[in-house]
């Protein structure tokens, strides 16, 4: 199945980059329209236990989508037991995650009459049902969507979501894993099923990657959406909350030039030794820290800050600066110039 995807270009600068994460983490409006059901053919009769089984089940998710964004349940006893799950993806907000399954109720209801087994899938939520336990069986049976608008030659993309298929597993509750690499249009995530151990977990998100490898990364956005798991990269934001501790925002600036080639000086040495002062320096100094480091030819300028509303101001800071620090070098080797945003923080530095 293949969907047209919006354009969104690129953002670049500092001012629309706040303007993005201050507000589009608040966005609340999402569209809740099914992508795709799949309904078994055999039927329960109208009125008989399993009946009044299902619709204590969806009852019992419904009433759950309040507070969790995934479980599994069961409702009523053997032969008659049905088992059902929802899950939205890690990133929504609890209020979203609530109309959305509440959508899909409403929607499989309809889209399934009397099936004894239904799945439903929306962009950011999932539903279903069975008669049969399917709890902790990896199911890979699923579907992928691409962008047929645009294709790219990165495989960024693939090696993004490869990281996710390994870290979403160990990332309890909810096995999901989300990256937002604005400055590369490269928007990702991995997530399973509640029911799921960690092992089935890394299993189904390993296979349903294998699908894509075999058949979509030539697209600039695709996803692969199965029963147990799903993982899904598009080149346009979708992602809602990219505040939270499961979403890392990075976007660096290096300088085309490299640092003089000086004399006997290592400007390694000496950019690491201002990374670290800033670091110390700002999150002990109200979040913001400026200075220098070396003399005449060979000084170099940083500039640190944090975000005002850090709940945690000296920690977060501290933390914030630190991963930044890092990457700035990693991103932008021996570069004379730099800039590191973190969704926190940022830190830049010239000669
Ligand atoms: C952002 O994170 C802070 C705490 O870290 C939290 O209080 C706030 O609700 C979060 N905002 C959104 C939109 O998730
Ligand atoms: C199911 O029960 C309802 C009310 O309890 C009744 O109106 C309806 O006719 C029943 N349907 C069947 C197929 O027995
Ligand atoms: C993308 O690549 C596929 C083949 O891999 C080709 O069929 C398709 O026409 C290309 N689409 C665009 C928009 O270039
Ligand atoms: C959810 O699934 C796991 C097995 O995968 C099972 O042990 C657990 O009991 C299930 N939870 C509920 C509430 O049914
Ligand atoms: C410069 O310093 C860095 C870090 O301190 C070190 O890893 C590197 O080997 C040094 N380079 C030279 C040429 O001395
Ligand atoms: C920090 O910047 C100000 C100018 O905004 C400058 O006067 C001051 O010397 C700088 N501090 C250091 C330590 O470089």
């Amino acid at each position: 199945m293949a969907r047209l995807l919006h354009h969104f270009k690129a953002l670049s600068s500092f001012f629309f980059f706040l303007f993005y994460i201050y507000h589009n983490t608040a966005m609340a409006t999402l569209n809740f329209k099914p992508i795709k059901a799949n309904c078994a053919t055999t039927k329960y009769t109208e009125n008989s236990t399993f009946s009044t089984n299902r619709n204590s089940l969806l009852s019992t998710l419904k009433a759950k989508s309040s507070s969790s964004l995934s479980t599994n349940q069961t409702s009523g006893e053997a032969p008659a037991t049905v088992f059902g799950l929802y899950f939205c993806t890690g990133d929504l907000s609890q209020d979203n995650c609530q109309a959305c399954i509440q959508t899909a109720i409403k929607d499989i209801v309809d889209s399934c009459p009397s099936s004894k087994q239904a799945i439903i899938w929306y962009d950011y939520c999932e539903l279903r049902y069975s008669d049969v336990n399917f709890f902790g069986v990896p199911d890979t049976n699923g579907f992928s969507m691409i962008n047929i608008n645009e294709n790219t030659t990165s495989s960024r993309p693939v090696e993004v979501v490869s990281q996710l298929v390994q870290e979403a597993p160990l990332a309890q509750p909810l096995m999901f894993k989300s990256q937002a690499f604005i400055s590369e249009s490269l928007y990702a995530l991995a997530q399973c099923s509640s029911d799921l151990s960690s092992k089935g977990c890394g299993d189904c998100l390993t296979t349903i990657l294998a699908n894509i490898k075999a058949c979509c990364t030539s697209a600039k956005g695709w996803r692969f959406l199965a029963p147990s798991c799903w993982i899904r990269y598009e080149a346009t934001p979708f992602l809602q909350n990219l505040n939270g501790t499961s979403t890392s925002i990075t976007q660096s600036y290096c300088s085309s030039h490299d640092f003089p080639a000086s004399n006997g000086l290592n400007a390694t040495a000496q950019l690491e030794s201002l990374l670290s002062s800033l670091t110390e320096q700002a999150s002990a100094f109200n979040g913001f820290y400026n200075t220098s480091e070396g003399e005449g030819m060979n000084k170099i300028y940083g500039l640190a800050l944090c975000r005002g509303d850090l709940q945690n101001k000296k920690d977060d800071c501290q933390s914030c600066l630190k991963d930044a620090s890092k990457s700035i070098v990693e991103d932008c080797p021996n570069k004379a110039q730099a800039t590191e945003w973190y969704e926190k923080c940022f830190v830049r530095y010239s000669n």
